[in-house]
C-alpha cells in the first residue's frame, strides 16, 4: 500500500471493523473505534499545525529575509491579540483531546457487568489462560466467544510482562504479586496476535499467543472438550497430545533439535536420563540417585520432580531459571510429557519439527 493512500485511509477510521491502515491493524473489538478516533484526532491536529507552521516559517523567511544592512525597525515588543490566541487555542485543543481520550479510557477501564472471565498467568516466556468456568487451560492460545465481553484477570509468576492484543486495542501490564485486568469484546471472527510488550529477558520476542475468536454458540462445547480431552486417552495417545498441547509451554526454553537454549534440549533427553548421564551443578550425577533406597528409584520420578520442583537439581551448564509447574499440570498430563520424551523420535524429525497431529495422524 503506498504511503499517501494509507495516510488518507487512516484519516477516516471511524467505522467499526475497519481493515488495517498504514498506522493501525484492523479493528476487531468494541473499543477499537474510540481508540482510533482519538488517535486520528491527534494525528490530524499534528498534520494541520505541522503544515501551517512550516509554511508560515518558509513564507516569512523569504518575505522578511535581510536585503540590506540598514536596521529598518526595532520590531514589536508584544501583541496582546496574538498572545491570547496562542494561549486559548491550544488550551481548547488539549481540553478536546482530554475529553475524547478520557471517555475512551473510562470505557477501557470499566469492564461491563457479567463478563466471561479468563485467568491469565504470564511467566518467562509463555502465556497460560485458565477458563475457571470450564476447568480448561490453554497455553499460547486463547479462545474467546464473539460478541461477549471477556475480562482477563492477570498475574505474573516471575517479573513484569505486558499483555497486548493490537487488533483489540487493549494493553495492560502483568505484574508479579498482584492482579491487573483488562476487558474486550471481540467483534469479528478470526485469529489475532497477542504479544508481550514489556521487555522481559532473552526470549521476550517469543512470548506470543494467538487469540481465536469463535462463534458464541460453539464456545461452551469447545471449552468442555478442551477441559477433558486427555482424560480418556490411552497411554499410546498421550505422546501426540503432549507434543501438540503441552510442549508449547516448554518451547521457549527447550528445543526439539538438540540446540542448547535456556534449558537443555528435549532431543535425546529420555536416553540421557534413563542412562543416568546427567550431571548437576551440585556435582552429583543422576545415576547416583537411581536404584532402591535412593532419591528417585526410577528415572520417571526425576522428570516428574524436574517439572514440579525444577530447582531441586539443576543441570550443569544451565542457570536453573525454570518456574515450577505445580498446580498447572494434572498427573495424567505429567505422564503424557514423560511418554512424549520416551517417544520423541516418532513425534519429531531430525530438525526437531513436530510431525504428528494431536490425534496421532501424520502432519502435512
Ligand atoms: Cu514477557 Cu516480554
Amino acid at each position: 500500500m503506498n504511503l499517501m493512500s494509507s495516510i488518507i485511509s487512516n484519516l477516516f477510521v471511524t467505522t467499526v471493523g475497519n481493515p488495517e491502515t498504514f498506522w493501525l491493524p484492523e479493528q476487531a473489538s468494541t473499543v477499537a473505534q474510540s481508540v482510533d478516533v482519538t488517535f486520528a484526532l491527534i494525528n490530524w491536529i499534528c498534520y494541520f499545525f505541522f503544515a501551517a507552521i512550516v509554511s508560515a516559517l518558509v513564507y516569512f523567511a523569504v518575505k522578511y529575509r535581510r536585503t540590506s544592512h540598514v536596521m529598518v525597525t526595532d520590531g514589536p515588543t508584544h501583541n496582546t491579540t496574538i498572545e491570547i490566541v496562542w494561549t486559548v487555542l491550544p488550551l481548547l485543543l488539549v481540553i478536546v483531546i482530554f475529553v475524547v481520550g478520557m471517555r475512551g479510557y473510562l470505557d477501557l477501564m470499566e469492564a461491563p457487568e457479567g463478563c466471561y472471565e479468563v485467568q491469565v498467568t504470564a511467566q518467562k516466556w509463555s502465556w497460560t489462560f485458565d477458563h475457571p468456568t470450564y476447568g480448561a487451560t490453554e497455553v499460547a492460545e486463547l479462545t474467546v466467544p464473539l460478541g461477549v465481553p471477556v475480562r482477563l484477570l492477570m498475574t505474573s509468576k516471575d517479573l513484569l510482562h505486558s499483555l497486548w492484543i493490537p487488533s483489540f486495542r487493549v494493553k495492560m501490564d502483568v505484574i508479579p504479586g498482584r492482579y491487573t485486568s483488562l476487558w474486550f469484546e471481540a467483534t469479528k471472527l478470526g485469529v489475532y496476535q497477542l504479544n508481550c510488550t514489556e521487555y522481559c529477558g532473552k526470549d521476550h520476542s517469543k512470548m506470543l499467543a494467538k487469540v481465536h475468536v469463535i462463534p458464541a454458540d460453539e464456545f461452551a462445547a469447545r471449552m468442555v472438550k478442551l477441559a477433558s480431552e486427555y482424560v480418556d486417552m490411552s497411554i499410546e495417545q498421550l505422546p501426540a497430545y503432549a507434543i501438540n498441547r503441552l510442549y508449547n509451554r516448554c518451547q521457549s526454553c527447550h528445543t526439539l533439535d538438540g540446540a542448547k537454549s535456556t534449558g537443555p534440549s528435549f532431543k535425546g533427553l529420555w536416553d540421557r536420563v534413563n542412562a543416568g548421564q546427567v550431571g548437576f551443578t551440585s556435582g552429583e550425577k543422576l545415576s547416583d540417585l537411581f536404584g532402591s533406597n535412593t532419591v528417585y528409584g526410577v528415572p520417571e520420578n526425576y522428570i516428574r520432580t524436574s517439572i514440579l520442583d525444577p530447582q531441586k537439581h539443576i543441570v550443569k551448564g544451565f542457570l536453573g531459571s525454570m518456574p515450577s509447574f505445580q498446580g498447572q499440570l494434572k498427573d495424567k498430563q505429567i505422564t503424557a510429557i514423560i511418554e512424549m520424551f520416551k517417544n520423541l523420535d516418532t513425534l519429531t524429525d531430525e530438525e526437531g519439527n513436530i510431525i504428528v497431529n494431536r490425534d496421532g495422524t501424520p502432519r502435512e
